[in-house]
């Protein structure tokens, strides 16, 4: 029997708590606040759950659905729905172990070395000096790499010793513990500063300036893409893990009712954050008498110059601080083993590869690839590369499988087997969701990418340097998936299904 042997969960809540344990990571305190924040704070919101309802939890039931129905991480699943599809399995669990996960360990390692600077507020008067000078010591352009940033190194090395460890150790006994874990603990801490956070003089301010939508940011077409991609990102979509996760369920799972319960623990998560990452801001636009448009200026700089700038002035703000970073970590965390996973999936499905092994190179692999995010160009080829992956690769691949499920495999087969087992079921209108909608929006977001593209260069990077770095980062990672792709099954039966052709 193909599936003999696979790895399972211990238990349905510790898959749930996997899959939020993906979802919520960096994306939902440090991606989501900042893109609030750029697209009028509230007003995002619209879009946002737009998106979430239109798309979100469907692809999510989709993913579930594939990974379990046809039992195997991306490529197995692909393949088992046709042979030839097989390479899109590959792209994306190639891409984010070779592109998302080499960086998002290097942001972690950035809260990480924060966590410490925290306790002594080291980023004394001038926290955007300290980060972008001292800390990062950031190149003027993305192909001046300077030298390598040693705080940074080691406290990436730490991340990738904790992520090995825990993928090492397999589903129940690694994966599923951690979140078992890091979970609640990661609830718990978030609570306490936005509770903390609200008593500050000021918060009401900010909270008011984050929930009052400003109906006229959302006109325009950029704030719906960026709020469909940071769904993607935010849901871990188009990344092979959520097909993976459900893939180690056993027969019987309620897939339907953890797809749903998965998106709104994650946007919930990202909203009630939102909440104190602005009260954090009414409080220093209080603090500095100025208006709260005026608090912040830069994206990224949101988690390591504001917050800082605010820890600095804050009653008890090294504990704040520390509690904060912390957060920032094990949310990561749980992330990254969740795109390890996905890769180390789709290896030993292929090859019936020893996974100790196969965890131990890729983490030494995903180490090395690590380094370039921590040189001084670091945050400039970060930048660069999570905006073609994230605005393209997961796009792509969510095109992908709509038309994989929808159109290749049998759409309704797809939901009768969700609503078979789940006590929440995917309606009707789900088959045209994932046939037509889905796919239709996010050709629209592809394209409404690719004109933004050519209106001007992404970033104020050079043609070249995108085209180096972005553009060289898909088509290197295609490549490598194209050669999986060709390598052969390790057993070729594993790719029999039960269909009647
Ligand atoms: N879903 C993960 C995040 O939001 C990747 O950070």
């Amino acid at each position: 029997m193909a599936s003999t042997g696979r790895d399972q969960w211990n238990s349905q809540i510790g898959f749930l708590l996997a899959a939020v344990g993906s979802a919520v990571g960096l994306g939902n305190i440090w991606r989501f606040s900042y893109m609030a924040y750029e697209h009028g704070g509230g007003a995002f919101l619209i879009p946002y759950l737009v998106a979430l309802i239109t798309c979100g939890i469907p692809l999510l039931a989709l993913e579930f659905a594939l990974g379990h129905e046809r039992t195997g991480s991306a490529p197995l699943a692909f393949a088992k729905v046709h042979k030839k599809a097989e390479f899109f399995g590959w792209w994306p669990v190639t891409f984010v172990m070779f592109g998302i996960v080499l960086y998002y360990a290097v942001i972690i390692a950035w809260c990480l070395n924060y966590c410490i600077y925290s306790v002594s507020l080291s980023w004394g008067q001038d926290p955007n000096h300290f980060f972008f000078s001292n800390f990062l010591s950031i190149s003027k352009s993305p192909l001046a790499f300077g030298s390598i940033r040693t705080p940074i190194v080691i406290s990436t090395a730490v991340i990738w010793f904790l992520n090995w460890i825990i993928v090492y150790r397999g589903i129940g006994h690694g994966i599923e513990l951690a979140n078992k874990i890091f979970m609640p603990l990661l609830f718990l801490l978030t609570l306490f500063l936005v509770l903390w956070a609200l008593t500050l003089k000021g918060a009401t301010d900010g909270v008011l300036a984050y929930l009052k939508p400003d109906f006229e940011k959302i006109k325009g077409i950029n704030v719906w893409i960026d709020a469909y991609s940071q769904i993607f990102f935010s849901l871990s979509l188009g990344f092979g893990i959520m097909i993976a996760y459900a893939s180690y369920l056993p027969k019987k799972a309620d897939i339907g009712k953890n797809a749903v319960l998965t998106s709104i623990m994650d946007s919930m998560f990202a909203i009630v954050a939102g909440l104190g990452v602005f009260a954090v801001l009414g409080f220093m636009a209080n603090a500095k008498g100025l208006p709260i448009s005026k608090i912040v200026s830069e994206s990224i700089g949101l988690a390591f110059v504001v917050y800082p700038k605010a820890l600095s002035i804050m009653p008890g703000g090294n504990f704040f601080g520390v509690i904060f970073f912390l957060s920032l970590v094990v949310a990561g965390i749980s992330s990254s083993i969740s795109i390890i996973e996905a890769f180390t999936a789709a290896l030993i499905d292929k090859f019936n590869l020893n996974r100790k092994f196969v965890v131990t190179a890729i983490c030494i692999s995903g180490f090395l690839g690590s380094i370039i995010f921590t040189t001084n160009a670091g945050l400039l080829w970060l930048d660069i590369v999570d905006h073609f992956i994230t605005h393209y690769g997961l796009v792509t691949i969510g095109i992908v499988e709509c038309i994989l499920g929808a159109w290749v495999f049998d759409i309704k087969r797809l939901r009768h087997h969700i609503n078979s087992i789940s006590s929440i079921k995917m309606p009707k209108a789900w088959d045209n969701l994932i046939k037509f909608f889905v796919p239709g929006i996010l050709i629209i977001n592809l394209i409404g990418d690719v004109i933004a593209e050519f209106k001007g260069a992404y970033g104020g990077y050079s043609w070249f340097a995108l085209a180096m770095i972005g553009m060289n980062w898909m088509i290197l990672t295609a490549i490598l998936a194209g050669i999986f792709t060709k390598l052969p099954w390790h057993y070729e039966y594993m790719l029999e299904t039960s269909d009647e052709k």
